[in-house]
């Protein structure tokens, strides 16, 4: 899944740098992406869009560190985020606020205050009393913020069920039959700019359908409202292609968007999009080193450094990543649980893998780069990991692992 990484005389590489060089280097668990691997994937997007209006806007939540932030800053990136801490990210690393679009179903008034200081593009309004507060918080700043309403188009994304986010059973944009109000609403609102609307309909897509059926229903509400003298300059498509974990196969970035595009074909809105997990899913993994193994009478054990808190998704959606090891062996292989340190049963990374490994090897856990370190945790007072760039044959420390005593730093016991 992970297209820059290779095996030279049995040793796993990402790019030009072994994978057991970054472990002996920046210890275990650790975070590893590959800088040609994240380039590659926006590129695939740009291409994609070639001779269009359109902008890209990488969704911060599916990895969000500076380093990653400022790669896709450099090629142009537009970026879509959920809080002000991940606008802050944003402008650290370089990104201008002026390619960011805000989502979010609970934005408050500081952060409203803060993205209308930095000058944002857009806030994606996913509620009336979001509208209305927006335009207070605007008026106090004495600016007019730009605005598109999150629509809900009720289509089946037809993906893993908490990751579903555009039926109508869900708390996130408006009811589709509810817009055209809003709308109205919002055209009254002085210290509003109606600038777009968007969509996000889930995540780990695979079928570009849904996306297009959902595209069609937001491009017949573009045509109601500017029958009413509304006229939007952007249309938000939101993110959710998929990648590959283990045998899905995911449209290419432009087989997926094709529909899409043809759809809008020969419209003068700008298009937006805003991909996450496949700018950055398959361009990282995650490096952990086996400290015990456990022979069971019914299943054998691989203990790893790296645990849930690490990499939440196999215990949170009983996701599936592909484990290799980093290096060939000549021992038997026998079946795995590959499972954490964490004191829950639920602490696992993966069930029943084969492999042939023995104490003190390191795994890779593959497809690691999309909802991993953004979704880690301190539980059980571990530190989080360090995350590594790799660039060719140079690697970048772009996150030290996080030391014990600033986990405690900001408590108190009493006196
Ligand atoms: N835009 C909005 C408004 C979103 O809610 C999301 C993801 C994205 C864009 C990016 O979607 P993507 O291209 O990454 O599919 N933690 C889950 C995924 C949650 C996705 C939430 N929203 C996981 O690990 O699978």
């Amino acid at each position: 899944p992970t297209p820059t990484l290779h095996a030279v005389d049995g040793a796993l590489m990402l790019e030009d740098v072994a994978l057991q060089d970054i472990a002996a280097r920046y210890g275990t668990p650790t975070y590893v992406y590959s800088r040609a691997a994240l380039t590659s994937a926006f590129d695939a997007y740009r291409r994609a869009l070639n001779g269009r209006r359109a902008l890209v806007c990488y969704a911060v939540k599916a990895n969000s560190n500076l380093g990653v932030l400022s790669v896709f800053a450099r090629l142009g990136a537009g970026f879509d985020i959920v809080s002000g801490g991940e606008l802050a990210r944003v402008i650290a690393a370089g990104g201008e606020a002026a390619k960011v679009v805000f989502s979010g179903v609970g934005k408050t008034r500081a952060e409203m205050r803060q993205a209308l200081a930095a000058g944002i593009r857009c806030f994606n309004v996913e509620s009336a009393a979001e509208l209305e507060r927006l335009n207070d918080v605007a008026g106090e700043l004495g600016r007019r913020a730009p605005i598109a309403l999150r629509v809900n188009p009720d289509v089946d994304p037809k993906t893993h069920p908490y990751i579903s986010t555009g039926l109508k059973s869900n708390k996130f944009g408006v009811a589709f039959d509810d817009a055209l109000a809003i709308y109205r609403r919002a055209a009254q609102l002085p210290n509003l700019r109606i600038s777009g609307v968007a969509c996000h309909i889930g995540s780990q897509l695979l079928d570009p359908a849904p996306m297009a059926e959902a595209a069609q229903k937001v491009l017949g509400l573009v045509d109601r409202l500017a029958a009413e003298g509304i006229a939007l300059e952007h249309i938000d498509l939101g993110g959710g292609l998929g990648i590959r974990y283990s045998d899905e196969t995911p449209p290419a970035v432009a087989e997926y968007l094709a529909p899409l595009l043809a759809v809008f074909d020969g419209r003068r809105e700008e298009l937006c999009f805003e991909p996450g997990r496949s700018l950055v899913g398959n361009a990282g993994l995650l490096l952990t080193r086996i400290e015990y193994l456990k022979p069971g009478e019914e299943k054998n054990f691989a203990i790893v450094d790296a645990a849930m808190n690490d990499l939440a998704r196999p215990a949170l959606y009983d996701a599936y990543h592909e484990v290799v090891a980093v290096q060939a062996r000549e021992v038997p292989e026998r079946r795995y649980e590959i499972v954490g340190p964490i004191c829950e049963s639920g602490d696992f990374l993966a069930h029943d893998r084969s492999l042939a490994v023995a104490e003190g090897d390191l795994l890779a856990i593959l497809s690691a780069g999309a909802y991993g370190m953004t979704m880690s945790s301190n539980y059980n007072t571990r530190g989080r990991a360090a995350e590594v760039i790799v660039d060719g044959a140079g690697t970048h420390l772009v996150r030290e692992r996080e030391p014990i005593e600033s986990l405690y730093a900001s408590e108190k016991p009493l006196a």
